[in-house]
């Protein structure tokens, strides 16, 4: 691989360097280059500069100038405005770097210079439970910045922290001890979907049901709160018992990750159980270290900024007064575990933001108790709440939370029927349809997720979501399958890079464009901001819309190696496009 400096980099250098040139004294200043209308590039850096050194913008800007000598990167450089710079790159030089970019797999995206060990937790349901729209944000948002990170050179562990430990356990397995055919499948050669729904309405029916004989019936009660210390006590009866719900219920989610087009592999699977052989010792180290103490007989962790309404600090509670360990005493249990175990320079918790709190105090304890030092961060990647139509937390009519598999579903049917109307005129065969479908739905559905900051709520909006005009992924779909349609019309032309050749101004867009990609996905990466990439992909696919618009490809004016040319500018669109869309979670389909 070889990573292309993009023509932003290689300009601000330039200009940098001549800064240094024109005023020594000014030491190692950021020209502050920006994109701009005006020219290829505004430079912004010189007056702030200017003004430190006390000096004159204007006159400040023409020394620089002066140091730049035009040449083959940088065509046109002027003083503007109170002492901006723009600056023209020449179309020669854009059509080389693209060339660069072509001519590696990676498109010239450099690796991270220093990268480090991500442990990422993120899809993270809970056992015998339905999984609702909050999970699909973990689980979209989650996967997104794996492979972002990945493909910047870090490494990555994935933990998914499923919620499989709890005092909820004692009566489902007590029911299930009085009632043993209740998990049973009915046929064994259903499709992974049909088991999936199986498990899950085996697993619904028997919570409901344990559910309302635990609360009329006093002896069932009893039972059930014996069962829970068995299975604390690690009962081996129990435990099976245990290690069935936990196995049914991956069979269910396993059903939706795979509906959801996303790839879990069971040894990531690390739920709250696995962390029970070290919470006690957990506890001890918190308590002999004075980090936690014991109040009202839990131990608690306190905060001098965490108070509740009446104006008394909330703690931290680690261990309750009944002697069971809670959900903090895992969290810390799991810090522990990635950063000793795993090796972890940062940990990153791909969970909503209503838990904000709880992260908190989580991170600050771990901190105190020397878990966590200065050489790892520890983020929350907070993500917003999922609203209905109506801007109120998504609902059914009935008040109920909604299925993620009926939502997917749903988004799916929506798709087809978009593909089904515009695949007649292609020729796209039923498979084709159905396949592209799914494609077209799952790929809505995530990227509405990853298009808007993570941090604010949005609305599930099928409609706008499979629309093909706006900021949607069948839009970005399209162009690809745009491009795609003229290499399978291109007969004996193949795409080559001249750089002889003069641009036209949709031309020169694109290309400034596509030379950003390494640029967009390094802030993605640095600040966990996939709409970043989101953003950048859907820019790209208007720009493309452009450039098909005013720039005949195939037919192009000035002749075959016109024709060569924006068959290469269509190439690296495509790839990258492909590329971008691949690392947000989302497939490309050829036709469309
Ligand atoms: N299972 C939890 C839920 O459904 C999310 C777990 C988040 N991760 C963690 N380490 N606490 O809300």
């Amino acid at each position: 691989m070889t990573a292309v400096p993009s023509l932003a980099a290689t300009v601000n250098q330039r200009v940098a360097d001549a800064l240094s040139a024109a005023l020594p004294e000014a030491g190692a200043a950021d020209p502050l280059l920006r994109r701009s209308d005006r020219a290829d590039f505004q430079a912004n850096g010189l007056l702030a500069l200017a003004k430190k050194l006390k000096g004159n913008p204007r006159e400040l800007a023409s020394q620089v100038v002066g140091q730049l000598a035009a040449g083959d990167v940088i065509k046109e450089i002027e003083v503007s405005g109170p002492g901006f710079l723009n600056i023209t790159v020449s179309d020669e030089a854009i059509v080389r770097t693209l060339a660069a970019r072509a001519a590696d797999d990676r498109l010239g995206v450099p690796y991270a210079e220093n990268p480090g060990t991500t442990v990422i937790d993120y899809a993270q349901p809970n056992v015998a439970k339905e999984m609702h729209v909050g999970h699909l944000r973990s689980a979209v948002i989650g996967a997104a910045m794996v492979e972002i990170l990945e493909f910047t050179g870090e490494k990555v562990v994935r933990r998914h922290h499923i919620g499989d430990w709890g005092t909820q356990f004692g009566m489902l397995i007590q029911y299930l001890i009085e009632h043993p055919h209740e998990l049973d499948h009915k046929s064994d050669d259903a499709s992974a979907e049909d088991s999936g729904e199986e498990a899950m309405s085996n697993l619904n029916r028997l919570y409901k049901a344990s559910r309302a004989l635990f609360d009329s019936d006093e002896e069932f009660k009893e039972r059930a709160r014996r069962r829970v210390v068995d299975l604390q006590a690690g009962d081996e009866q129990t435990l099976a018992l245990w290690q069935r719900f936990v196995d049914e219920s991956k069979v269910y989610f396993y059903s939706v990750f795979n509906k959801l087009d996303m790839d879990i592999r069971d040894a990531d699977v690390v739920g709250e159980s696995g962390y029970n052989a070290m919470l006690e010792e957990t506890c001890r180290l918190l308590e002999e270290s004075g980090v936690a103490v014991r109040s009202d007989g839990a131990l608690c962790v306190f905060f001098d900024d965490v108070k509740g309404p009446d104006g008394n600090p909330t703690p931290l509670i680690v261990k309750k007064s009944n002697g069971g360990y809670g959900y903090a005493a895992t969290d810390l249990s799991a810090v522990r575990d990635r950063v000793q175990g795993l090796g972890a320079s940062t940990l990153l918790y791909v969970v909503d933001a209503r838990q904000s709190l709880h992260f908190k105090m989580v991170f600050e304890t771990a901190r105190r108790a020397g878990w966590l030092g200065e050489d790892v961060a520890a983020v929350q990647l907070a993500f917003g709440t999922v609203l209905g139509k109506d801007g109120k937390p998504f609902k059914t009519r009935e008040g109920e939370t909604v299925r993620l598999v009926d939502l997917l579903d749903e988004a799916v049917d929506r798709a087809t029927a978009v593909v089904r109307e515009k695949g007649e005129n292609i020729g796209l065969t039923e498979q084709e349809i159905t396949e592209n479908g799914f494609q077209v739905g799952i790929g809505a559905v995530k990227y509405a997720d990853l298009s808007t900051s993570a941090s604010r709520d949005y609305k599930f909006d099928l409609d706008q979501m499979v629309s093909l005009n706006g900021d949607t992924s069948v839009y970005i779909q399209y162009a690809y399958a745009r491009v795609r349609s003229i290499f399978r019309r291109a007969g004996d032309a193949a795409p080559k890079a001249h750089p002889e050749l003069e641009l036209a101004p949709a031309e020169r867009a694109l290309g400034l464009h596509l030379d950003q990609f390494g640029e967009v996905l390094a802030e993605a990466a640095a600040g966990y901001e996939p709409h970043k990439l989101a953003a950048y992909l859907y820019q790209l696919a208007s720009l493309y819309t452009t450039f098909y618009d005013q720039c005949p490809v195939l037919k192009a004016e000035g002749g075959s190696e016109q024709v060569e040319n924006r068959l290469f500018l269509c190439e690296l669109t495509a790839r990258t496009l492909h590329r971008g869309m691949a690392l947000l979670g989302i497939r490309t389909p050829e036709r469309l």
